[in-house]
C-alpha cells in the first residue's frame, strides 16, 4: 500500500475523528451475495478445548463492518491462551492473524486506517495498535492502561460473540483500526500481524544507525520470527545473512528466503567454536550486527560473541518473560562497544509498511508463502493447535471452506 508516511498521523487522526462524530442511523451496505442470519464460531470453553457454536449475526451499527472469514493464522499467544489462559478470557473466540472479504457495512463506513477506501468485497485485516498516533508502541499502550483493548481474538466474550477470526464472521466495531489489504493473497494477509514484528524490529535496528546495505548480519533462531527477519533484511537489499539453529531443516528454509549461509549449533561444541563457526561463514569475519530471535537466554547470551567490536545488536526473542540471561558486561558489552535495541510489537505505521513488504518479497520470489506449512479447516481447529504445540510446522493456518 502507498502510504505517504509524512501525512498517515493526519489522515488516522481524519478518519478516525470522522468515525466518532458521523451521525447515526440504522441503514447498512450489504453484498450482493446473502448473509446467513448465524455464524460459527470456534470457542475456547476449557484449557485444550475448542467447540463450535453457532450466534446470530447481529445488526451492524452505523460505524461496523461485517467479515466473512477467510483464514486465521495460530500464533504462540494463542497456544498460551489455550493451554493455560493466562489472560483468564475463557470463554474466548480467540485468532488475531485473520483476514476476510467486507460483506456488510454502516453507512458511514468509508476510508481504512490509512485514508483508503473501503468497499463491499474487499478484503481486510485488523491491527491491533489503534490509536490515532501512528507511531504508538504496545509500551506505550500498556503505560496508558489501555494495551489489548481492541485485539479481535483476545477480547473477552459478550453478546455479540463475534469477536476473534477463528470464525465464519467478524464484527468489527467502529473506531477500530482496520486495513483494506485486497492487493495481497491469502497466504501473505495471513502473515501480516507477525511480519509487522519484523518491520518494526528492523527499523529499530536502523536507528543505531550500523545497519547498512553491505552489513554482515546474524539472525540466530529460524522459526517464524526468524525466518521473517531474514525475508525482511533481504527486501531491504542486505544480502551477507547467516542464520544459527538447531533445526536442519529450518536452516535450510533459511536459505529458501535469503540466508547466505548457516550454521547448526549442534554441530560445534561449546561457545567459542560456535563463534567461530559464525566468523567462517562470513569468511572470517564477525558479524556488524545481529538478530536475536529465540526466547532461549542461553541464546541471549551466545549472541555477544558472533558480534565484531562496534557492531550492534537487536534482541526481540522474548515477547514475554523467559528468565534471565548471563552476560559478562565488561566482555560482551562495554569493552566491544555494543549497542543494542529492543523491540516489541509494532506501531501503525509499521503495520503499513508491512503491506509493502510482502509484496516486495513476493516480487524478488522469496517464497514466502512456504511459511504456512499446515492449513486446517475451523471443524479441525483443536487438531491445529495440537500440531501448533508439537511444533510441527512453522506456521499453522485455520483456512475457511
Ligand atoms: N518482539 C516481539 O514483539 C515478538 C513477537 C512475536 C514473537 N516473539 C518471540 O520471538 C521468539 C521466536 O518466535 P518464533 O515464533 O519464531 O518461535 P519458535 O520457537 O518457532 O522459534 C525459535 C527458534 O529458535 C531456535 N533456538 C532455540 N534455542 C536456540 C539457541 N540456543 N541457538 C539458536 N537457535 C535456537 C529453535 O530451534 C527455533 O527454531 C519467541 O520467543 C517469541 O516469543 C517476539
Ligand atoms: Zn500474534
Amino acid at each position: 500500500m502507498d502510504v505517504n508516511s509524512v501525512n498517515i498521523e493526519e489522515i488516522v487522526k481524519q478518519v478516525l475523528q470522522g468515525m466518532k462524530e458521523a451521525p447515526k442511523s440504522t441503514a447498512a451496505n450489504t453484498s450482493a451475495g446473502t448473509i446467513p442470519k448465524t455464524s460459527k464460531v470456534a470457542m475456547l470453553t476449557k484449557l485444550e478445548t475448542f467447540e463450535l457454536k453457532e450466534y446470530p449475526i447481529p445488526e451492524l451499527g452505523d460505524d461496523d463492518i461485517l467479515v466473512k472469514v477467510e483464514g486465521c493464522g495460530i500464533c504462540g499467544t494463542d497456544a498460551h491462551e489455550y493451554k493455560r489462559d493466562p489472560f483468564g478470557l475463557i470463554p474466548v473466540v480467540l485468532g488475531h492473524e485473520g483476514t476476510g472479504e467486507i460483506v456488510k457495512m454502516g453507512k458511514n463506513v468509508k476510508k481504512d486506517s490509512a485514508g483508503k477506501s473501503l468497499n463491499i468485497g474487499d478484503k481486510v485485516v485488523t491491527c491491533m495498535i489503534f490509536k490515532d498516533n501512528p507511531d504508538i508502541t504496545m509500551f506505550d499502550l500498556n503505560k496508558q492502561n489501555v494495551g489489548g483493548a481492541d485485539v479481535y481474538g483476545l477480547l473477552p466474550d459478550d453478546d455479540v460473540h463475534l469477536n476473534g477470526w477463528f470464525a465464519d464472521y467478524i464484527v468489527i466495531r467502529g473506531g477500530s483500526t482496520v486495513f483494506n489489504v485486497s492487493d495481497l493473497d491469502l497466504d501473505s494477509r495471513i502473515l501480516i500481524e507477525p511480519s509487522a514484528v519484523l518491520i518494526h524490529a528492523v527499523e529499530r535496528a536502523k536507528t543505531t544507525g550500523i545497519l547498512r546495505f553491505n552489513s554482515r548480519v546474524v539472525v540466530q533462531g529460524c522459526g517464524p520470527i526468524g525466518l521473517l527477519c531474514i525475508a525482511v533484511l533481504r527486501t531491504m537489499g542486505i544480502e551477507n545473512i547467516v542464520a544459527v539453529d538447531g533445526e536442519q531443516k529450518r536452516l535450510d528454509f533459511a536459505k529458501e528466503l535469503g540466508a547466505t549461509k548457516s550454521v547448526n549449533f549442534k554441530d560445534h561444541n561449546g561457545i567459542e567454536a560456535l563463534a567461530k563457526g559464525v566468523e567462517d561463514a562470513f569468511g572470517g569475519y564477525l558479524a556488524d550486527f545481529a538478530f536475536q530471535c529465540t526466547g532461549s537466554p542461553v541464546a541471549h547470551a551466545n549472541i555477544y560473541k558472533f558480534i565484531r567490536n562496534g557492531g550492534g545488536l537487536c534482541e526481540l526473542g522474548f515477547f514475554i518473560n523467559g528468565g534471565d540471561a548471563t552476560i559478562n558486561p565488561h566482555f560482551d558489552i562495554c569493552a566491544k562497544e555494543i549497542t543494542t535495541v529492543g523491540s516489541w510489537v509494532y506501531t501503525l505505521r509499521d503495520y503499513a509498511t508491512t503491506f509493502d513488504f510482502l509484496k516486495r518479497a513476493k516480487g524478488i520470489g522469496l517464497p514466502i508463502n512456504k511459511l504456512i506449512t499446515h492449513k486446517y479447516p475451523l471443524s479441525q481447529i483443536n487438531e491445529g493447535y495440537v500440531t501448533n504445540l508439537k511444533m510441527e510446522g512453522l506456521k499453522i493456518a485455520i483456512i475457511n471452506e
